[in-house]
């Protein structure tokens, strides 16, 4: 299989991919995904090299019917699946993982009134209510805690958003005790030069670059030349879901994430390792858009998925 002709001076460089496919990606599909699809998927993801899976979400069921399953996904990716990352939005999603024995859970609070109303049925503070006890238990049981700040780059109903109320919201979740601080481009509007601003604003607020992880959104195809300016920011984690899936249900007009293909290509042309093993990457996004139907939104995988197509 065809690999991008390395030049440039990054072999001195790793970068973080943390793949969100089998969550961000599958929340959003019209279909409910088989649980032993998703099993096979985060199972062929690993051996594609992927070093960090989210797996699932345990939110509320009739909230994101497609994670309703996240209990029986967990039971059958057994020992592994507990070190894989899942939302959890409250205490109650919280008690689940904790019956599980999983170790890494992600809160995800919004940057604007509007999104935090819509996506967890609270207001922008009231929000913190909910995050607060919800580290706080996930702390006290040991457990590592992401958190995911959303509509960094601008809101469906609210429009632009000022970069100071996203480093005030972020900074908040990142404070309540979180290891990683995500950015999330939820609708895809955001630009380059708005992602060094928004990075540069978190540094001067005290956060360092390695705890920060941004999270594009291909809405308006900007989500790679987005990641290539967060590389140049100092950014060493990148959000990214395998074939391009993904969007989040409770945004309108957002679709699916930066491909991982599409990343992997550009940061091993730069002689950036990330551990993943492509051509096995592209392989499992062929498989998987063969099981949701239709082809794979990715570049990379659109150029290279022939030879993989059954
Ligand atoms: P609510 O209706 O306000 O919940 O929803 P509540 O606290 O009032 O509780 C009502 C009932 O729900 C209670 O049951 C709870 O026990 C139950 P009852 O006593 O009536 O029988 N309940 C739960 N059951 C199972 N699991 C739970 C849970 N919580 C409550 N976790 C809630 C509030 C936050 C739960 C709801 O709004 C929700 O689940 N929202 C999730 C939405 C979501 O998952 N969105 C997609 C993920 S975010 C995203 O994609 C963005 C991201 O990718 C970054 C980016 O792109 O920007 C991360
Ligand atoms: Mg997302």
């Amino acid at each position: 299989m065809r690999t991008p002709q390395v030049a440039g001076a990054g072999a001195d460089r790793s970068v973080t991919i943390y793949e969100v496919g089998a969550r961000d990606g599958l929340q959003n599909e019209k279909t409910t995904v088989p649980t032993a699809i998703k099993a096979e998927f985060i199972g062929r993801l690993v051996e594609a090299g992927l070093p960090i899976i989210e797996a699932t979400s345990f939110v509320h069921p009739t909230w994101v019917p497609q994670l309703a399953d996240a209990a029986d996904l967990m039971e059958l990716l057994g020992e592994r699946g507990k070190d894989m990352p899942v939302l959890v939005p409250n205490e109650r999603g919280l008690e689940r993982a904790l019956k599980l024995g999983m170790r890494h859970v992600a809160i995800f609070g919004s940057a604007t009134e509007t999104f935090a109303r819509r996506n967890l049925n609270r207001g922008l503070d009231e929000q913190f209510a909910m995050f607060e006890p919800t580290v706080r238990r996930a702390r006290d049981a040991g457990l590592d805690v992401r958190a995911y700040v959303s509509m960094c780059f601008g809101d469906p109903w609210e429009g632009d958003v000022p970069i100071e109320q996203v480093v005030e919201v972020g900074k908040r979740l990142f404070d309540l005790g979180a290891s990683q601080l995500s950015l999330g481009d939820t609708i895809g509007v955001g630009t380059a030069n708005h992602v060094t601003a928004l990075i540069a604003a978190f540094t001067e607020a005290g956060m360092g670059v390695d705890q920060l992880a941004v999270h594009f959104h291909d809405t308006y195809g900007q989500a790679l030349a987005n990641a290539h300016a967060a590389l140049q920011s100092g950014i060493t984690t990148f959000d990214a879901s395998a074939g391009g899936l993904g969007g989040c249900p409770y945004a309108e007009s957002a679709t699916g994430n930066l491909a991982t293909e599409d990343l992997v290509w550009m940061l091993h042309g730069m002689g950036i390792d990330t551990g993943v093993d492509l051509a096995k990457l592209v392989e499992t996004s062929v498989w998987m858009a063969a099981q949701l139907g239709r082809p794979s939104p990715s570049r990379v995988v659109t150029a290279l998925g022939a030879e993989f197509a059954t």
